[in-house]
């Protein structure tokens, strides 16, 4: 587990070493898993992610000028822009704090700019969601300085507009609820359509979630992400227009795609089919976790999976062969790809006593058939995002 309070105190003192006073508040927020439930947040489904033991950490202070100076330990590299100038952000983790910032003033607008450094330990691009923490991080540190009146599900909405409106990606709220609302030792599961959430305890028994990184990180799949979100209203409006009583993605049930009657080359009605399975695969999973039927459990998990790659259509040959690999250990219950998809990670259910084994058997077989490493992770599952206001810097 790695010790957060040490994490806390190297990003205050990264803060001091550049900007040579104390920061006045420091966020921390996870990353996350998922359990299960995938692609339904933006089809106002169901899912069950868990923030995890890596957090994005924003240390900032207010500047007398107008400036918003920001320094990325991980990028090392950093960005300056006035407030209310002109700035064209060229990577993406300067379109995430140019966003936030843009967002946040223009509903508390700000007189005076800032300054903030940023750094952490999730591995970006693996689809542990490094962007959905930094945007939860900086969002309550802003509404921390600058004292306003926000409300958590609020806050995480204005995250998400900055993937909307400044990355352009309709993504939905996972990444965001599960920085900002996890407990720890607990999994989250989320209504997507009523935006309640509930938590319950992650009694894993002996057994435990290993999550392997793929390595392949491809730009395409923001577009496709695109296209599928593209696909599925495509989808809800066809259903709509046919006459059947359907105002929600959540009113849609199997009967309703079997009978509709088919279009030559339609992807939505498999799409569709993929986001009404999975969300009743979330209500199963939630069973059986209580039961503690871990043997069930890993069924769903490899049922998700196949639907992702089948029906959804996200999957890479690279995840699917985790997940075949992973299938073939004595000591995994399941697995599937895990997170928006086309690389990225796979979520596995194995035997604590196998966990050794099979993280060897997986990155062996993994190194011989693609000649690439992936990396092996185990997660304690943590609280979601903190904030510490005005401590002392140790150094
Ligand atoms: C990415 C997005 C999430 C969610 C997942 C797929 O992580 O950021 O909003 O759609 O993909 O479940």
């Amino acid at each position: 587990m790695f010790d957060l309070d040490k994490l806390v105190d190297k990003s205050r003192l990264k803060f001091v070493q550049r900007f040579g006073g104390e920061p006045l508040c420091t966020t921390a927020a996870p990353g996350r898993i998922n359990i299960i439930g995938e692609h339904t947040d933006y089809n106002g489904g169901l899912a069950m992610p868990a923030a995890i033991d890596r957090w994005i950490l924003v240390s900032l202070r207010p500047r007398s000028d107008k400036r918003i100076v920001v320094e990325s330990l991980d990028f090392q590299s950093e960005l300056t822009f006035e407030l209310g100038g002109h700035f064209e952000p060229f990577q993406n983790w300067q379109r995430y704090i140019t966003g936030v910032v843009a967002i946040f003033n223009s509903l508390f607008p700000l007189s005076y700019g800032l300054e903030a450094s940023i750094g952490g330990n999730i591995p970006i691009g693996s689809g542990l969601s490094s962007s959905g923490a930094l945007e939860v991080a900086l969002m309550n540190a802003f509404r921390s300085i600058y004292k306003v009146d926000l409300k958590d599900l609020e806050l995480i909405k204005l995250c998400s507009r900055v993937d909307h409106e400044f990355l352009n990606i309709k993504s939905g709220l996972l990444d965001q609820f599960a920085s900002q609302f996890s407990r720890r030792g607990y999994f989250l599961v989320i209504d997507f359509c009523s935006l309640n959430y509930r938590s319950f305890k992650a009694d894993m028994q002996d057994w435990i979630w290993v999550v392997v990184d793929s390595g392949i990180h491809r730009e395409l799949a923001g577009s496709k992400y695109m296209e599928r979100v593209e696909e599925c209203k495509q989808g809800l409006r066809c259903l709509r227009q046919s006459g059947l009583s359907i105002n929600h993605f959540r009113d849609i049930t199997v009967s309703h795609l079997k009978n509709f009657p088919p279009i030559p080359s339609e992807p939505w009605r498999k799409r569709l089919r993929h986001v009404v399975s999975e969300n009743q695969r979330v209500r199963d999973a939630e069973a059986y976790l209580s039961k503690g039927d871990f043997e069930s459990l890993g069924k769903i998990l490899v049922q998700s999976h196949e639907s992702l790659r089948r029906e959804y259509e996200v999957s890479c040959k690279e995840l699917d062969f985790l997940v075949n690999s992973a299938l073939a250990h004595p000591g995994c219950a399941g697995g599937r790809m895990m997170g928006g998809g086309f690389g990225g990670c796979t979520l596995n259910l194995i035997r604590k006593k196998a966990a050794t084994d099979f993280a060897d058997k997986v990155s062996q077989d993994y190194q011989q058939q693609f000649d690439l490493n992936a990396q092996v992770y185990h997660f304690n599952l943590v609280d979601g995002v903190k904030v510490y206001a005005q401590n002392p810097v140790k150094s």
